[in-house]
């Protein structure tokens, strides 16, 4: 079957056999612009259905660089011993949230390395004063894979959302990318006992990453497929310069966009964001996923002083912004695609 039958049947079943997957994602590197922009518009059309010409918001705290994972991609890794760490206090992230509240943010995401610095209950009240200071303000937590009662006590202290990218479905790709001590099967089973709390959950993966074939990418969709996500996050992978990956190649730009669009069709309703990583590797990237599917941006709501140290990888963008320089930039990006950024939760239309 050529490209197009492929893009019209992932339009109309959203989804396609592991062959389908294959054949769709191979022919990806000579796909024609006409072909490229076809599922473009597909993908827009989806999104649009559910939901408009409306972007969401989420406002991204970094409010921790410590880690306790070596993953072979992160900037943040454990061994990274050139990083100055940093720990924002329960003050200061609550702090952060009210700032975002204040420019329109109706989502908080909190993010972190895998920080043992901050206990279970730490989480958990700085989770009930951001609920409490602003009840319309939904929580999200990406801190990493923890046990099932640490995620039901976040939950019930009123997190509403979890982010946690499974970065591959395949084993040996897994394993190529994580040292041993992390376990694909363990990070899957977080995901599918966070959605069974009753989060809206968050997967996803890097693209162009070392080691990753075109298997990897369809495990990667029958994987979301079985787990059935609310949010799903993929951005190009970025070396970072003190990694044991800091000579391979960034994933492209063209790759991104073409999974960004593969997406909106399987999961017509998810939240789907243009990430920092797209941005970054492209001055149009954030527009260009709005255009190829995408429905989320993410603009950086940590203090100044410490976003620089926040280095996932190389070239980051936005490290010198203040939190209202970022909110309006985003307004005005999407207002000259056409679309715009509203002020609601933004939460999952099921
Ligand atoms: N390039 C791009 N994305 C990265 N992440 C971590 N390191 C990199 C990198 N070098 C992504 C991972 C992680 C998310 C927070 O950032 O997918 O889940
Ligand atoms: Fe941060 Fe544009 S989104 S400066």
């Amino acid at each position: 079957m050529d490209a197009r039958s492929l893009i019209d049947e992932l339009y109309r079943e959203m989804d396609l056999s592991r062959e389908g997957w294959l054949a769709l994602i191979g022919a990806r590197s000579h796909l024609q612009d006409d072909d490229r922009e076809y599922l473009y518009a597909l993908a827009r059309k989806r999104a649009q259905e559910h939901y408009g010409k409306d972007i969401f918001l989420r406002g991204l705290i970094e409010f921790s660089n410590f880690c306790k994972n070596d993953c072979f991609y992160c900037g943040i890794r454990r061994d990274n011993s050139e990083l100055h760490r940093y720990r924002l206090t329960k003050d200061e992230i609550v702090k952060c949230a009210d700032t975002g509240y204040h420019l329109n943010f109706r989502t908080a995401v909190l993010q972190s390395g895998e920080d043992r610095g901050y206990s279970d209950d730490d989480i958990c009240e700085i989770v009930r004063a951001i609920k409490k200071m602003h009840p319309d303000m939904a929580v999200t937590l990406s801190i990493g894979e923890k046990e099932k009662e640490s995620y039901q006590m976040y939950f019930d202290a009123g997190a509403d959302r979890y982010l946690l990218r499974h970065e591959t479905a395949n084993a040996a790709h897994y394993r190529a990318m994580h040292p041993p001590d992390l376990s694909m099967r363990h990070r899957m089973d977080c995901l599918f006992t966070l959605k069974e709390i009753g989060y809206q959950v968050g997967a996803g993966f890097m693209v162009g990453s070392p080691h990753q074939t075109d298997a990897c990418y369809a495990d990667d969709m029958r994987f979301l497929k079985t787990l059935g996500p609310h949010m799903i996050g993929i951005g190009p992978f970025i070396p970072h310069h003190a990694t044991p990956f800091k000579n391979d190649p960034p994933g492209t730009l063209e790759d991104t966009l073409f999974f960004l669009a593969l997406l909106r069709l399987a999961f017509p309703k998810a939240l789907i964001p243009a990430t920092t990583a797209l941005g970054t590797i492209d001055p149009r990237g954030r527009e260009l996923g709005i255009l190829a599917g995408a429905n989320v941006v993410m603009p950086n709501l940590s203090p100044r002083g410490v976003r620089r140290d926040y280095l996932l990888y190389d070239g980051k963008i936005c490290t010198g912004d203040e939190a209202a320089e970022c909110r309006r930039c985003m307004e005005l990006r999407m207002e000259k695609i056409g679309y715009h950024v509203v002020t609601s939760r933004g939460d999952y239309r099921g």
